[in-house]
């Protein structure tokens, strides 16, 4: 069964974000809604969507729109129908009618609802009509969250149901899995308790909400939004939604009734229109003071906003064991957290799906955990963990597992995928060495290097690794979300601090070292991608000799925001692009001053379509829908390139002076327009020398290292400015660029 043409119908959040992910994977789809109108405009937000839901904006027009009196007949030619309308029975079951009536014979009718039972949205339908109906569950945003859940129903064409999900997996890089029809499924079911417990906890151990955030949070590898963050995403108003239909759907016996009471403080917000960041504020809001924007956080006993703390809990890693084991109101707060959710969770087993390890994998490509409640028990221990607990009567896998004491009960991983993912690979690859910043694992033939420090961030260590795994071919490649941020700007401030900068100067030196390593050492190395891949990390994927990239990738050069320039290689890396270029061969100019505008502004791409023209990727690196697959499409190079031969070392022509002097005038026109100041002249200018070529004329030709050697003296002395300091201290401490 082959899927050409989808029909989606209702363009709210869902159906908008599943056409748009139908256009990036180049499937002709129609939106249908009650009017045009609606669809028209649902097409607009996808244009103007941020972060994009498009990889390649200019293909927004193949996203038809119309209404479903009209159009209907569009239904006619589609293999797939998607639903996607409000969540109220009534007006599915009108809409499956109206489907039915008009949809080619075989094509596959879905419903993308959250809370209905497929028993119930199917009841009206023949045995014939069964045969091609299920649920396909996308989590918003469509194109970001890896999670789809397949829902069957017990007259399912199963050879339909298994190509829909190839579909999924290979066309839409969805981690599809298939889940038996009880409330929630697997995502919501757990995600939603988890969400609950964390919150019902943090009440009852008195824990500002700043503080609970601060624990169900990094530290328990959550999204840094924590419990009250998320709430305020989500819209207070809609949890409490999502808690009614738990209540009515779930069983009196199930332990989320202990979690789901309705909270007088919630009611009182949602009252009020603090429904979360949509409405007024939530359990944290912006409030302008003295002409300032202050964040303030509510206290949950007085109901007040005071403004918002920053809480540390000295603890940068995720690290379980010593979680749980802190002798303070954290340490109780994550035990009695995470062990619910691991009583919780294993509780539903095999009652929402036989395969516990299909639950861990909803977390994580649902909700963006590190590790599901299963692995946390794994990394806990089996023998700890059930030194620690109490009360698990009645749950068979605890009580099972209890007996056996199996620390390895955990075996496979991502069971739901025939796809050999980084994942299951590191489950049986021998871990030869590794530091505080990144580990290396060895694969048959081959070695993995998998950074994990906080996003990725890279220091002195992550280098090393590098470094020790070019022994063997190599794979850079990694789970968490983020491939890298760029160099860790709190490790190169705290030197800074200490006017240590022989110890920077070292470390960039170390880096440019290892990256040239990486590009010229005898067995190929290939970087894999996801995710942000900025600034140092963009210059370890640029110096690989192949790249995999996953279409969710923001890319880019954006040293300048923090008064630095690209050192460990970007602005070599750069020019050499860009001089391989036509234009370039007929203007020396060209090259430099393309770069100069690209690393000047530091613009980042969203997508591989928009990384390209920028040349931060090349036509011939692959570009991968399913992050699953980046590793076996890596293997498959490997296997591709074994007579492999490092490049022959680049050499470079620069017009030197000439060409520094246009860009000179570039930023002195930017300065008198205001829209620079004089930090950003002082930036500018240094990466003018870099990019010029310095003391050169095109006649003369330069090697990498003389490139190396003008980045890493341009760095230096923008590092030893205040005002380069200034910024990245801001930009540490809020997340924003300073102006300066
Ligand atoms: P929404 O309220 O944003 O959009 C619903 C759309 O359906 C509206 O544009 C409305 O005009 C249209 N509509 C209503 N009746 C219609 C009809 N008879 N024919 C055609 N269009 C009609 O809703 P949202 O959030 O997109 O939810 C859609 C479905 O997806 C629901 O079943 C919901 O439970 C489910 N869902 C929602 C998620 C979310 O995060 N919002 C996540 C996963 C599933």
């Amino acid at each position: 069964m082959e899927i050409k043409k989808v029909v989606v119908i209702g363009s709210g959040t869902m159906g908008s974000g599943i056409a748009a992910h139908l256009c990036n994977a180049n499937i002709p789809v129609t939106l249908l809604d009650l009017k045009t109108e609606i669809s028209k405009q649902a097409r607009d937000r996808i244009y103007k969507s941020r972060p994009p839901l498009l990889l390649d904006k200019s293909k927004i027009n193949n996203i038809k729109v119309g209404n479903i009196s009209d159009d209907f007949n569009t239904v006619k030619d589609a293999d797939w129908v998607v639903e996607a309308v409000v969540e109220r029975i009534d007006v599915k079951h009108d809409i499956y009618k109206k489907i039915f009536k008009e949809r080619k014979n075989g094509a596959i009718v879905s419903s993308n609802t959250s809370s209905i039972p497929i028993k119930v949205l199917s009841q009206n339908l023949s045995d014939d009509e069964k045969k091609d109906f299920c649920i396909t569950h996308f989590f918003n945003p469509v194109r970001y969250m890896g999670l789809l859940e397949i829902v069957k129903n017990e007259n399912n064409d199963l050879d339909k149901i298994n190509s829909l999900k190839n579909f999924c997996e290979n066309e839409l890089g969805k981690g599809a899995i298939i889940c038996n029809d009880t409330p929630g499924f697997l995502g919501n079911r757990v995600g939603v308790y988890a969400m609950q417990i964390a919150m019902t906890e943090a009440f009852k151990e008195n824990l500002s909400i700043e503080e609970a955030d601060a624990i169900f949070g990094r530290p328990m590898g959550i999204p840094k939004t924590g419990v009250f963050g998320l709430y305020d995403l989500i819209g207070i108003d809609l949890m409490a939604d999502v808690l009614k239909s738990f209540i009515k759907e779930l069983p009196k016996t199930d332990n989320f009734h202990d979690v789901a009471k309705e909270i007088p403080l919630v009611k009182k917000l949602i009252e009020t229109g603090y429904t979360g960041r949509k409405g007024k504020g939530g359990f944290y809001r912006v409030n302008k003071s003295d002409g300032k924007k202050v964040m303030e956080a509510l206290n949950l006993e007085t109901g007040e906003y005071l403004p918002s703390k920053k809480i540390n809990i000295k603890s940068e890693k995720v690290d379980l064991k010593s979680l749980i084991n802190r002798n303070d109101k954290y340490g109780k707060y994550a035990w009695s957290v995470i062990s619910k959710i691991i009583k919780y969770a294993s509780s539903l087993v095999p009652e929402i799906t036989k395969e516990f390890n299909d639950i861990d994998e909803a977390m994580r490509l649902g909700f963006n955990w590190t590790k599901g409640p299963f692995e946390m028990l794994e990394e806990i221990g089996v023998v700890n963990f059930f030194n620690k607990v109490e009360d698990y009567k009645g749950n068979n896998f605890l009580e099972n597992l209890a007996k056996t004491k199996d620390e390895k009960f955990y075996g496979e991983r991502q069971k739901y995928t025939e796809i050999e993912t980084l994942g299951k690979v590191k489950k049986t690859a021998v871990s030869v060495d590794g530091n505080s910043s990144a580990e290396i694992y060895r694969f048959k033939d081959y070695n993995i290097v998998e950074f994990t420090t906080k996003a990725n961030a890279l220091d002195y260590d992550s280098m090393d690794a590098l470094k020790k795994a070019t022994d063997k071919p190599l794979i850079i490649i990694n789970e968490s979300m983020q491939f890298s941020a760029g160099v860790n700007l709190n490790y190169t401030m705290d030197f800074a601090d200490k006017n240590d900068f022989k110890s920077i100067e070292k470390f960039i030196r170390y880096f440019q070292i290892t990256c040239k390593h990486l590009k010229y050492s005898d067995h190929p190395v290939i970087s894999a991608p996801s995710g942000l891949t900025l600034g140092g990390g963009f210059e370890v994927m640029v110096q690989s000799n192949f790249v995999v990239s996953h279409t969710n990738i923001v890319v880019g050069l954006v040293e300048t925001i923090v008064g630095l320039i690209p050192a460990g290689g970007g602005c070599k890396e750069m020019l050499a692009r860009w001089l391989d270029t036509e234009e370039a061969k007929k203007n020396p100019h060209y090259a430099p001053l393309k770069v100069f505008d690209i690393i000047g502004y530091a613009k980042t791409a969203t997508s591989p379509v928009e990384a390209e023209p920028l040349k931060y990727l090349k036509v011939k690196d692959k570009k991968i829908m399913n992050r699953n697959s980046l590793l076996g499409v890596s293997r498959k190079i490997l296997e591709e390139n074994r007579d492999f031969k490092s490049p022959n070392e680049k050499k470079f022509n620069l017009p030197g002076k000439i060409v520094k002097d246009e860009m000179i005038k570039i930023l002195e026109k930017l300065y008198n327009n205001k829209l620079i100041f004089d930090h950003g002249i002082e930036v500018g200018k240094e990466l003018a020398n870099v990019l010029s070529g310095g003391d050169t004329t095109i006649d003369k030709t330069l090697s990498e290292d003389y490139l190396f050697k003008l980045e890493l003296d341009s760095f230096m002395r923008l590092i030893k400015n205040k005002k380069t300091q200034e910024r990245i201290k801001y930009t540490l401490a809020t997340g924003k660029p300073l102006i300066n």
